[in-house]
C-alpha cells in the first residue's frame, strides 16, 4: 500500500510545481519557499505545544514532525528540502521518512536552522516565503512573507485532490474506520467515554497528538454539545446513546468521520436509521456542477421531513425549512472541504483571487459555497440534536409553537445524531471513501 502511494508522488510533486509557477507568475514572484514552523512554548515554561506542521510544507513532502525545515522551489527547478536534524541528545532527531518520495525532490540536511540563510541565499530574485516565520528570518530578503494574492490562488486549486492526496485520504480513512470499530465496540462492551477514546486511539496507533482534531466522544445527553471535548472517566451511567465524531491521519491528510449508535431499538434508534437514509442521500449529491450551499439547503428539507415524521415538530416540512425551525435542531452546516486540514482553506472562495461566495442567509456556519469538481473530498454530515439553548430561544421567540414538546422531551436525554463520511466528488458516481474503509473492514 504504501509504495502504492509511493508511486503517486512524482506525480503530485509535479501537480504542485505547475500549481506554483501559475500562482508566483500571477503574483509577480520567482521563487517560493515554505517554511515548516517553530514549536511554540507556554508562558513561562520550557515545555512547548504541540507542534502542528504548515499545511503547504506537508502538502510538499510527507512529513509532519519536523521544524525549521524549508522547501524551496524556483519554477522550472526540481525542489529543493532543507531539512532540519540537529545534533541533539535530548530528543531523537527528526527522521526523513524512507521510501521512493525521496528521487522527486533534493534534500539538504541542516545541523541549524540558520544554516538555511546561506543555502536559500535569499538575496536572488523576489522571493515569497509562505509558513509562520520566525523572527530570524526578518532580514533574510524574502520580498514577502504569505502574500494574501498567492495564498489566495494556493488555497483556491487546493480543493483538488492529486491521485495522491486521494490514495493518502483513503489510508486516513481505513484507519479512522479502524478507530470507530473499536471505540464502538467499547461502548457496548461498558467502557466510559474516556475508555472508548483510549480504544479509538490504540486501533489506530495514532497518539492524541497525531489525531487530526480532538476526538468527540459523547454518550446521552453529552451528544447535544456539537464539539464536546470533555472524556468523562465514569462507566456507570445510563448509556442510551454514542455519538464519535473522529478522525485520522495520514501523511498528514485527515479524515473526518462521525457515527451514533443507540443501545436500544425503539425511538431514537429509528431516528438514527432516518438520519442514516438522509446522509446516504445527501451523499449521492456530490456531483460536479452541484452547488454545495443547495446539498445544504436540501439537508434541511429531508431533516425538516424527519422531524415532521417523528412528530417532533407539528407542521410539515416547508414550513419547519421557511420558519428556521430546521435550524433549532439542524444548526451547523452540511459539510466543508477536507484534506490538509480537517476544515480546509478557501470553502468561499469563488475564483483564484478568493473572492468570497456568500452563505445563504440564515446559514452562518456553512463552510462550503462552491460549486463541486472532481477531485474535491468534502464531507456530508447531517446532524439532528436536542439543544437547550436553541430549544429556549425557539419557545421564546415563536417557533416553538409548531414543537412537539413531549416528543423532544422523550428524546432530550439521547442527545442528538451526526453520521459523517468523507465523499470524494468524481467525474461519475461519488467515492465514499468512509463506508468504502467500514466496508472493507467488514
Ligand atoms: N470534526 C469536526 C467536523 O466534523 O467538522
Ligand atoms: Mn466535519
Ligand atoms: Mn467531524
Amino acid at each position: 500500500m504504501l509504495q502504492e502511494v509511493d508511486t503517486l508522488y512524482a506525480a503530485h510533486v509535479a501537480e504542485l510545481a505547475r500549481r506554483s509557477d501559475t500562482a508566483l507568475a500571477a503574483t509577480g514572484f520567482d521563487r517560493l519557499v515554505v517554511y515548516s514552523g517553530r514549536p511554540q512554548y507556554q508562558f513561562q515554561d520550557d515545555r512547548p505545544y504541540p507542534f502542528a506542521v504548515n499545511p503547504h510544507f506537508k502538502q510538499w513532502v510527507p512529513i509532519t514532525d519536523a521544524p525549521d525545515c524549508c522547501v524551496e522551489y524556483t519554477p522550472g527547478q526540481r525542489p529543493r528540502l532543507l531539512f532540519h536534524q540537529p545534533a541533539d541528545y535530548w530528543h531523537r532527531p527528526p527522521q526523513l521518512p524512507p521510501g521512493d518520495w525521496q528521487r522527486s525532490i533534493d534534500v539538504e540536511i541542516l545541523r541549524e536552522p540558520g544554516d538555511a540563510r546561506a543555502l536559500l541565499d535569499a538575496g536572488r530574485g523576489r522571493t515569497a516565503l509562505v509558513g509562520e516565520p520566525p523572527p530570524e528570518f526578518a532580514d533574510w530578503g524574502y520580498a514577502a512573507s504569505n502574500p494574501p494574492a498567492l495564498l489566495a490562488r494556493l488555497h483556491y486549486e487546493r480543493a483538488v485532490k492529486t491521485p495522491y492526496e486521494l490514495a493518502c485520504m483513503r489510508l486516513a480513512s481505513s484507519i479512522g474506520a479502524r478507530g470507530h470499530v473499536a471505540a464502538r465496540d467499547a461502548y457496548f462492551g461498558g467502557a466510559s467515554e474516556f475508555e472508548a477514546h483510549l480504544a479509538y486511539c490504540a486501533a489506530t496507533g495514532l497518539t492524541e497528538g497525531e489525531l487530526p482534531y480532538g476526538n468527540i466522544v459523547a454518550y446521552d445527553e453529552s451528544a447535544a454539545v456539537l464539539h464536546y471535548q470533555h472524556l468523562d472517566r465514569a462507566r456507570d451511567r445510563p448509556r442510551r446513546s454514542f455519538l464519535i465524531d473522529a478522525g485520522a491521519h495520514f501523511r498528514g491528510y485527515a479524515s473526518d468521520i462521525t457515527r451514533t449508535w443507540s443501545t436500544d431499538q425503539g425511538e431514537f434508534a429509528a431516528l438514527v436509521a432516518a438520519m442514516d437514509h438522509v446522509q446516504q442521500a445527501l451523499c449521492a449529491g456530490v456531483r460536479p456542477g452541484r452547488d454545495y450551499r443547495d446539498l445544504h439547503l436540501e439537508a434541511h428539507l429531508r431533516i425538516g421531513r424527519v422531524l415532521a415524521e417523528a412528530g417532533i415538530v407539528r407542521c410539515g416540512a416547508d414550513t419547519a425549512v421557511a420558519e428556521r425551525i430546521t435550524s433549532v435542531f439542524f444548526p451547523h452546516g452540511i459539510g466543508h472541504l477536507l484534506g490538509l486540514q480537517v476544515h480546509d482553506v478557501a470553502g468561499l472562495a469563488g475564483d483564484p483571487s478568493g473572492t468570497e461566495i456568500p452563505r445563504p442567509d440564515g446559514h452562518p456556519f456553512l463552510r462550503l459555497t462552491r460549486v463541486l469538481q472532481p477531485g474535491w473530498v468534502v464531507t456530508v454530515e447531517p446532524g439532528l440534536y436536542f439543544i437547550d439553548l436553541l430549544l429556549d430561544e425557539a419557545r421564546a421567540d415563536g417557533r416553538g409553537r409548531q414543537i412537539d414538546w413531549t416528543t423532544v422531551a422523550r428524546l432530550k436525554p439521547f442527545g442528538g445524531i451526526r453520521i459523517e463520511d468523507d465523499v470524494a466528488c468524481t467525474a461519475g458516481t461519488p467515492e465514499n471513501l468512509t463506508r468504502d474503509a467500514f466496508a472493507a473492514l467488514a
